[in-house]
Parts: structure tokens; C-alpha cells; sequence
């Protein structure tokens, strides 16, 4: 009975051992509490065989209308020659900026100059006439500021939603994503909707040549000085990827027998998993953000990974570690609390100075969300979480790539890849790769280049190509 009761007896820990103590335990709690978003090699290569079922489905005409990744046909057919020239507009709708662009070619060199505009919330998810309104506003805008009223320029229109093209100037719109929930667009054609407003103004001579997705977009840009590539990739506010296939493999295309060898094709990868496939590997917090977001249910691989979402899923993941006890005292600050108070940008930049051992950017953040001392430990926690949900997200699209590059099977393909989160987090390319390699056949080879403004500069090669064969 003596031996039991001194057995039962905590032992008395001196302050500064009881403090490590804590520390460590508090830490240990976080990670495991991360650990969800800790995928396997196997978990990435089931996404990755998930990914290949899915674009079987949907370049087949039998199963394309129930498949969850589309395969759009973009109609583009031949990449740039790097010969192009001439004067193009460019019009770039992809999350909440819109931008007008214009372009002047001349033998591998660009002169490019282009405004932003900010697209008002309400513009989101008001009329379609109003939205439509406001880019042939800003388009007017920017030629009379420009002096381009006299001239005929023909215009690609990067549109960054999945749109079904009967031709590459025809594209009627599937389904809205990114927060856009106007009425009255879902079923339309959208160039014919940009014309019309266009129309109303009669202020301008532009000719609309072209619709293009802005994977396509940066496939054509990067296509421009690297003759080789085969894929774009887009990782920013939302995520999709475009790659070159055979036309004899999509039997839902019944074209002319003639016509080229290969057709680029906008898989629309964000819908994987909207029919239950990723399952496995969801969170509770992924589960809530979707329900949470303008088109529940759907896009459901784009919310793990891309910048709309990001944000919110850390958030959540957060407020998890904060009510285990084991992060900030487990006080929820008001701040903390309120849905979107964690942009995406905290998750990337907390995670880059994680890589750079420096803990002043959490510091700082926590400051501004109503924390103003908080720990070494709390910091350190803090970026353990980003730099999880930042890995699971590059991982994911590392393994997506792998099956593109094995589906392609060319011996070297260069991949052009573009967007904010992407783009602004210098270890996000890395952590792609290393999934990408750990999946994809050896025999191929395959290169990642940033493209340069894919968006812009992609959907005014298209507007020459086809202003070329017009
Ligand atoms: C859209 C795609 C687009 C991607 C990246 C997705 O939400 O459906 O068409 O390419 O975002 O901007």
C-alpha cells in the first residue's frame, strides 16, 4: 500500500524543468493535432491514380457530363512559334482584380502595359449586365487613357472559370467559383455577354477573338520561349491545370479528322473529389470551409489547396490548438474568431519566415489579431500549423502534376506554372516537386518554370495565332 501511494505522487519538477515540461507537451499536442494534414506517400498516390480515373471520365463522351474533372476542349491546337508579332488587348478576370493589358510583339520581345481594377464585392454576386458593364467600363477606360480609340485591336479574354468552348471564340459558363456567384451567367456565352456590353457603350473598336482559361494562358506564354511545354499550372486564388492531349484520346471531341494531332485541354482539376474520391483524406476543417463557401460541395480538391480557401482552413486549424489548451492559453481572441481574419497571405508568409527560422512575422501577425505578448512557443506552434496546411497544399498538387506528366509520357515536358500563392511563397515550387518526383515514372523528365504573366501575355498570343489563321 506504502510503495502504491508514493507511486501515485507526482514528481516535483524544479520551475524551469516544469516550464520545458510544458513547452514540449503543449508542442507535442499541435503537431499531433496536425497530423491530419500529414498525408502518406500512398495517400498523394491515390490522388494522383484518383486524378487519372477522373480525366479518363472526362475526356470520354459517354461519361464526360456526370465526370467531376471536366476536360474542357479549349480548341488551341498549336503552341506559339515565338515569331509572333502585332498589337493585342488583353482582358484578365481571374479572382478579384480585373486587368486590361496591352501588348506589342516583336521577335521574342514584349513591351507590356497594364492597369488593375478593382472588382467590387457587390460585383461578385450581382447582375450579370452590371459585372459585364463594368469591364467594357474598364476596358474604355484604359483605351482612352492609352489613345488606342482609333485602332482595331484584337482581344483575348482570360476568363478563369470553367467554361465550355464550342469554339475559341465561344465559351458558355459551367459553373462559377472564387466567391463569383452572379445570376444569369451559368449557361451563357460569356463572350457574347462582353460583346453586348461593349455594344452598349459603342465607345471602342475591339474585336473579342478569343476566350481562354488562364492555364491555357500560361501554358501559351511559357510555350513561347520553351518549345517543350505541355502543361500550365495555376495556383492563386483558385487552382487548375491545362495540358496537351492527343485528339484521338478524347472521344468527346468530334472535329474535323484533319485537324491537328493535339488539343490543349483545361482538366479543371479543382472538381476532384466532388463525388466523394478525397474523402479519406478530408479535415473537419476542409469540410467546413466548403460548407461555408458560395458553392458548397463542389471544387473540393481547389479548397485544400488554393488561396481563396487556405486562409480559413488554417484559421479553424488555429482555433482547434487554441481550444486543446496547448496554443495561446487557450484564449480565442475576438479577432481570431471572426471568419476570414486569417488570409492566406498570413498562412504563406508566416510560413517563409518558418523556412528563415525567424519568428517576428507570426509575432506580428498574433499582434494584429489582439495578442500582444505572446510566446517564443506560441510562434513556433503557429508556424508549425502554416507550413502544415502550406505542404499538404504543394503536395497535393504535386501528386495532380505527376499523373499529367505520366498521362503525357513524353520523355521531357517543361510545365509553366503562375498565381499569387504560388508565385509569392519561394518554397511552394519545391515542396511540388518533391511529391511530383517521389510519383511520377523516372523515364520522365519534366521541368516547373515560372511563366511570365500567363494571364496576359498567353490570351495575346492566342488572340495572334488565331487573328493569323483568321
Ligand atoms: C476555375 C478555373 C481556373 C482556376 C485558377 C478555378 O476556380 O474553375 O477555371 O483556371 O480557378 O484560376
Amino acid at each position: 500500500m506504502a510503495e502504491l501511494d508514493q507511486e501515485e505522487q507526482a514528481p516535483v519538477l524544479d520551475e524551469k524543468t516544469a516550464a520545458e515540461y510544458i513547452l514540449k507537451a503543449n508542442r507535442n499536442v499541435i503537431h499531433d493535432i496536425c497530423k491530419e494534414y500529414e498525408l502518406s506517400e500512398e495517400d498523394y498516390r491515390n490522388v494522383k491514380d484518383a486524378l487519372m480515373v477522373e480525366i479518363n471520365n472526362g475526356l470520354c463522351k459517354y461519361t464526360h457530363n456526370k465526370a467531376t474533372v471536366k476536360c474542357l476542349l479549349t480548341h488551341v491546337q498549336s503552341v506559339p512559334t515565338g515569331c509572333e508579332k502585332g498589337k493585342y488587348l488583353a482582358l484578365d478576370l481571374g479572382g478579384t482584380k480585373f486587368r486590361v493589358i496591352y501588348l506589342q510583339m516583336d521577335d521574342l520581345a514584349v513591351k507590356e502595359c497594364f492597369m488593375t481594377y478593382q472588382i467590387r464585392p457587390e460585383l461578385l454576386i450581382g447582375p450579370a449586365r452590371d459585372l459585364f458593364d463594368f469591364f467594357a467600363e474598364c476596358l474604355s477606360n484604359f483605351i482612352y487613357s492609352h489613345q488606342l480609340e482609333n485602332v482595331e485591336i484584337p482581344l483575348g479574354f482570360t476568363f478563369s472559370f470553367p467554361v465550355k468552348q464550342v469554339s475559341i471564340d465561344k465559351g458558355v459558363l459551367v459553373a462559377w467559383s472564387k466567391g463569383f456567384s452572379c445570376p444569369g451567367v451559368v449557361g451563357r456565352d460569356v463572350v457574347a455577354l462582353l460583346n453586348e456590353a461593349i455594344e452598349r457603350r459603342g465607345d471602342m473598336l475591339v474585336r473579342v477573338v478569343a476566350i481562354v482559361n488562364d492555364t491555357t494562358g500560361t501554358l501559351m506564354s511559357t510555350a513561347w520561349k520553351y518549345h517543350n511545354t505541355k502543361i500550365g499550372l495555376i495556383v492563386g486564388t483558385g487552382t487548375n491545370a491545362c495540358y496537351m492531349e492527343k485528339t484521338k484520346n478524347i472521344s468527346m471531341y468530334d472535329g474535323d479528322i484533319l485537324a491537328p494531332a493535339v488539343m490543349i485541354i483545361n482538366t479543371e482539376w479543382s472538381g476532384l473529389g466532388d463525388n466523394g474520391v478525397l474523402e479519406g483524406i478530408r479535415t473537419k476543417h476542409d469540410r467546413v470551409v466548403d460548407s461555408e463557401s458560395t458553392n458548397p460541395k463542389a471544387h473540393l480538391f481547389e479548397k485544400m489547396i488554393s488561396g481563396m480557401y487556405l486562409g480559413e482552413v488554417a484559421r479553424l486549424l488555429i482555433i482547434e490548438c487554441i481550444e486543446s489548451g496547448a496554443l495561446l492559453n487557450g484564449v480565442i481572441s475576438d479577432a481570431i474568431s471572426q471568419p476570414k481574419s486569417f488570409p492566406t497571405s498570413f498562412v504563406s508568409e508566416i510560413d517563409r519566415a518558418n523556412e528563415d527560422c525567424d519568428i517576428l512575422v507570426a509575432k506580428t501577425v498574433l499582434n494584429s489579431l489582439g495578442y500582444s505578448a505572446p510566446s517564443d512557443a506560441d510562434c513556433e506552434n503557429l508556424q508549425h500549423i502554416c507550413s502544415t496546411v502550406i505542404i499538404r497544399s504543394a503536395s497535393l498538387v504535386g501528386a495532380a502534376l505527376a499523373c499529367l506528366i505520366d498521362r503525357i509520357g513524353d520523355p521531357y515536358v517543361t510545365i509553366g506554372a503562375d498565381g499569387s500563392l504560388y508565385r509569392l511563397n519561394k518554397s511552394y515550387h519545391r515542396r511540388i516537386l518533391a511529391t511530383a518526383r517521389k510519383l511520377t515514372r523516372p523515364e520522365h523528365k519534366y521541368d516547373l518554370i515560372p511563366s511570365e504573366d500567363g494571364s496576359g501575355r498567353g490570351a495575346a498570343l492566342i488572340a495572334a495565332i488565331v487573328s493569323k489563321n483568321a
